[in-house]
């Protein structure tokens, strides 16, 4: 008998012993990747860590800031085998509907200005474009702008 299973897809609370799977995909898919101890210390900070995971595969994170007013989603990754399958769209409504939890009225994150395909993921989900950050992140050839986007809940 031939018996294919499905392995249900969880988003979940992200550990310290998640971590050398989480940097291996961060230095996957990031030019300028976090640090181990950036994610060490999101995890510390309490900040909002989560990871999709698929039985023993880790298919991305992401972590969300969160204060009385707003929430900021400071990363979202999703491992380079795994992108463009509704995984990224997943993890942010994901985000979106724990914000909403929090009755914050609105969620801002940065982007950088060359990436295209993130800022039509946001833009999808009704996140606007309200300011540039002229040279905030490091590039390969000097800096490169971020824009500011913002979704009001
Ligand atoms: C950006 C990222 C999180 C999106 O996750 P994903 O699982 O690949 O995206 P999804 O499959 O959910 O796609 C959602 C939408 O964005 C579009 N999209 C995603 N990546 C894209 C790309 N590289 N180019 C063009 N469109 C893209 C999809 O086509 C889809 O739109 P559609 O429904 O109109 O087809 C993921 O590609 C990633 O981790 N990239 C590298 C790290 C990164 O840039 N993180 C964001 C930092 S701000």
């Amino acid at each position: 008998m031939n018996i294919t299973t499905r392995q249900t897809v969880e988003f979940r609370k992200m550990y310290p012993s998640d971590l050398d799977r989480v940097i291996l995909i961060e230095r996957e898919i990031f030019l300028f990747p976090w640090s181990l101890g950036n994610f060490v210390d999101s995890i510390k900070t309490d900040y909002i860590c989560r990871v999709l995971e698929q039985g023993n595969i880790l298919l991305g994170y992401g972590i969300m800031m969160m204060s009385p007013e707003e929430a900021n989603v400071l990363t979202l990754g999703i491992a380079a085998d795994w992108q463009k399958k509704g995984w990224g769209k997943q993890l942010l409504q994901h985000f979106i509907h724990l914000a909403k939890e929090q009755h914050v009225k609105s969620i801002f994150l940065d982007v950088r200005e060359s990436n295209h395909g993130a800022a039509h993921l946001y833009k999808q989900m009704g996140f606007q474009q309200i300011a540039t950050r002229k040279g905030y992140y490091p590039a390969m050839c000097g800096r490169e702008n971020a824009l500011v986007m913002q979704l009001m809940l």
